[in-house]
């Protein structure tokens, strides 16, 4: 099932920006950027027509945008989105990490949502326009952790109030620099194992990277933030027994017998790509990568007994953060993760910022260069 009717690789006509950000607010903003709260000078837009396919790929002036009150985004959610990040390396070229395998969940999400697919040389090619343009937005190599987080998107303009698939589609990409988006680093981040609300079910979109998932986890995160918690972690809805992930993380746990877990992809779990570099990496920390169905009452058990060592969140945006302590309605489990993370967590984090900054070889060639 595809909406695309064709389906051509295009580029992205360049207007720059004629009033951009001075260099020293810039400079003011790069400083402490914090995550995903300032823009960059441009962004990126193309449309979609359904009998046409892609047209009119645009780089212009970010700015706001212009929508029918009747589009069917605003009201049915056929929406999609990405994120990624641009890293200056030592020598002052941007990177990114994985492209297409954001491109490849795009395509997977917009085919569950009934959007029309976009090429993978036109989404590297659309973050490479954006970077480009953009690129004295890139936090430079003294910045430490800091990056240029990148978010394509795609969206239903449709003005129609008739459900059924869209038939004109907008993409985008939009650029932010961010720093890890929790302020602690290496500071374990307390979680609230939400049994309320699920954020996906069996056959729904918990795959794919729409915004109704998130918007559904928003009340397991609030719950989570009236018990002390930073973020809240998702059961699987139909048992209400195994582990699913976190809002916008997935989840690791490190046991004593050397292996390193995560729950398996049920169909409601986001396929993170830091999830996957990670168990690539497993072999070179001496572990073994397993994915399976992980129980809570494991979790529970693991950490009482000293079976499980260590528990982190991963993402793009989380990069790999520790997890401490697991609180529930009327119990908790400790944290295991001492104060500044497990050993295995942050050989693990150094590991991935260190390829993706630069400053370590990248044999498994997953960077590519965009300036
Ligand atoms: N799970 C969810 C729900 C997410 O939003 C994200 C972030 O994108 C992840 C997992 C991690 O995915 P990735 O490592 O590709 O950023
Ligand atoms: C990311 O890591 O890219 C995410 O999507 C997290 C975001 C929901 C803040």
């Amino acid at each position: 099932m595809t909406q695309t009717s064709t389906n051509a690789p295009f580029t992205f006509e360049v207007t720059a920006n004629p009033n951009p950000v001075s260099d020293a607010d810039r400079e003011a903003i790069l400083a402490n950027p914090a995550f995903g709260k300032f823009m960059t000078d441009h962004m990126v837009t193309a449309t979609w027509t359904r009998g046409e396919g892609w047209h009119s790929g645009e780089l212009t002036a970010y700015g706001n945008i212009s929508i029918s009150p009747a589009a069917a985004v605003l009201h049915y959610a056929q929406e999609i989105f990405e994120g990624l990040k641009a890293y200056r390396h030592p020598d002052g070229s941007i990177w990114t990490f994985r492209p297409e395998a954001n491109a490849e969940r795009l395509n997977n999400s917009a085919v569950r949502m009934a959007l029309p697919e976009l090429p993978v040389e036109t989404f590297v090619e659309s973050i490479r326009a954006l970077v480009t343009a953009d690129q004295g937005w890139v936090p430079g190599t003294d910045a430490g952790e800091k990056s240029l987080y990148l978010r394509p998107f795609m969206y239903a303009s449709d003005a129609f109030l008739g459900l059924r698939p869209s038939s004109e589609v907008k993409y985008s990409v939009i650029a932010s620099p961010a720093a890890p988006i929790f302020t602690g680093g290496l500071k374990p981040v307390t979680l609230w194992l939400c049994e309320n609300f699920a954020r996906a079910g069996s056959g729904g979109t918990g795959a794919a990277k729409c915004g109704g998932n998130y918007a559904s986890a928003l009340a397991g995160q609030i719950e989570g933030a009236e018990h002390g918690c930073d973020q809240a972690v998702f059961l699987d809805s139909s048992t209400h027994t195994y582990i699913d992930e976190l809002g916008g993380m997935n989840v690791f746990f490190v046991t004593k017998d050397g292996r390193l877990v995560t729950p398996e992809l049920t169909g409601t779990i986001l396929p993170g790509i830091t999830r996957m570099s990670i168990l690539e990496l497993a072999k070179e920390f001496d572990l073994q990568p397993e994915e399976r169905r992980v129980a809570v009452q494991e979790w529970k058990d693991g950490v009482a007994s000293g079976d499980i060592l260590e528990v982190f969140a991963c993402g793009t945006a989380a990069i790999i953060t520790p997890i401490g302590e697991l609180r529930w309605e009327g119990g908790s489990a400790p944290s295991t993760a001492g104060e500044g993370g497990g050993e295995v967590t942050r050989g693990l984090r150094q590991r991935l910022l260190d390829v993706q900054h630069g400053r370590a070889e990248d044999t498994h060639g997953w960077m590519t260069r965009l300036v």
